[in-house]
């Protein structure tokens, strides 16, 4: 057996070097190396040699096999790059072909419809401030009227940094750096971002979101100005024919606190399994901002007052799109993301 690997080598080696053309390589791979090649058949005979005999043919074998291989990759290499240096001479490339495109790829569907929401402000006379994803304790909740022991931090739970840091729960502890920044002067923000929130995942909920929050000062500053706001946002947003309701509700850093509704975009208030029966869907928490977060900006809550709002984002496209399950969002699954 010795004696028949080694031919085996030889006679590979051989017809390797002589070879003509790349078409070549793939016959001689398939005699020599394929699964019913030369080499397996003579390994096939390993079964029939003495035990003493077995080691060293079968070593051998994988020597032969490794030989063969690295030479086949170097001659590989070779002819490739020769038929290449040939082509070029000889004028066959084409040099005029237009080069392959490259696939831009798209922004991400959150981000279009952040990007959307935006426009909708920005014209709204509403300018874009930036607040950090990790914020103190004190911005995220004491100076927006949640202290410690207050009940309401059960329904914002997140992730801690350390005792003093954490990743925040809405977009709203923006705005005490916005007011710190801007007192004594009016402002009109919005301030998106990502907020986060230790959290059972389910089609619904993710532990990761985005939000808008969007925040008004000045002097004069009604109710009804939120309301109006939130209308025409609506309008623009969902189509003109929007219809929108307001529930009272409780935050603690606005009072009053209110909820607002929009009639569902998908069976017009009608009623389905979307809005849960109900013929509306939520937009948005909003209210008129509280004295106490008033003066924690550096305002004179008896001068001044606004309105405050935080709205969702992936629950927008959720609705527009039929997506049903927010998970989507954040597995980087191009099968989903490119259809948008
Ligand atoms: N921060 C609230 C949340 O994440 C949303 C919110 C409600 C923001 C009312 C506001 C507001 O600015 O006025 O649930």
């Amino acid at each position: 057996m010795l004696e028949e690997l080694s031919q085996l080598q030889q006679d590979g080696l051989r017809e390797l070097q002589a070879m003509a053309g790349s078409a070549e390589l793939p016959v001689w791979y398939r005699t020599y190396l394929g699964r019913k090649g030369r080499l397996t058949d003579v390994l096939r005979g390993l079964g029939k040699l003495s035990a003493d005999e077995r080691p060293e043919a079968g070593k051998r074998g994988n020597e032969v096999k490794q030989v063969l291989e690295e030479a086949f990759l170097r001659r590989q290499d070779e002819i490739r790059e020769a038929e290449l240096q040939a082509s070029m001479h000889s004028g066959a490339v084409d040099v005029t072909l237009p080069g392959r495109p490259v696939a831009p790829g798209h922004l991400h569907l959150s981000i279009r419809t952040l990007r959307k929401i935006r426009a909708i402000f920005a014209e709204m006379g509403f300018q874009v401030y930036d607040s950090p994803e990790i914020d103190t304790d004190e911005n995220n909740f004491e100076l927006l009227n949640i202290p410690p022991y207050h009940p309401a931090r059960d329904m914002w739970d997140t992730f801690w940094v350390n005792d003093q840091v954490v990743l925040r729960t809405h977009t709203s502890p923006g705005q005490i750096r916005c007011m710190r920044e801007y007192h004594p002067q009016p402002i009109r923000v919005i301030l998106p971002g990502k907020c986060y929130r230790y959290e059972q995942i389910t089609p619904r909920s993710e532990h990761q979101f985005f939000q808008v929050e969007g925040l008004a000062v000045g002097h004069h500053i009604r109710l009804t100005d939120l309301i109006g706001t939130m209308s025409e946002f609506a309008r623009k947003m969902y189509g003109a024919e929007r219809r929108m309701r307001i529930r009272s509700s409780y935050f603690p850093f606005t009072e009053p606190s209110i909820e607002v509704d929009m009639d569902c975009i998908l069976c017009r208030g009608a009623g389905c399994r979307v809005c849960k029966h109900t013929g509306w869907l939520e937009v948005a928490g909003a209210g008129m901002v509280h004295p106490v977060v008033l003066r924690n900006g550096g305002y004179d809550a008896e001068e001044w007052s606004g309105f405050a709002f935080g709205m969702g984002v992936e629950r927008p496209a959720m609705l527009q799109h039929g997506i049903e399950d927010i998970r989507y969002f954040y597995n980087n699954d191009l099968r989903f993301l490119q259809q948008f």
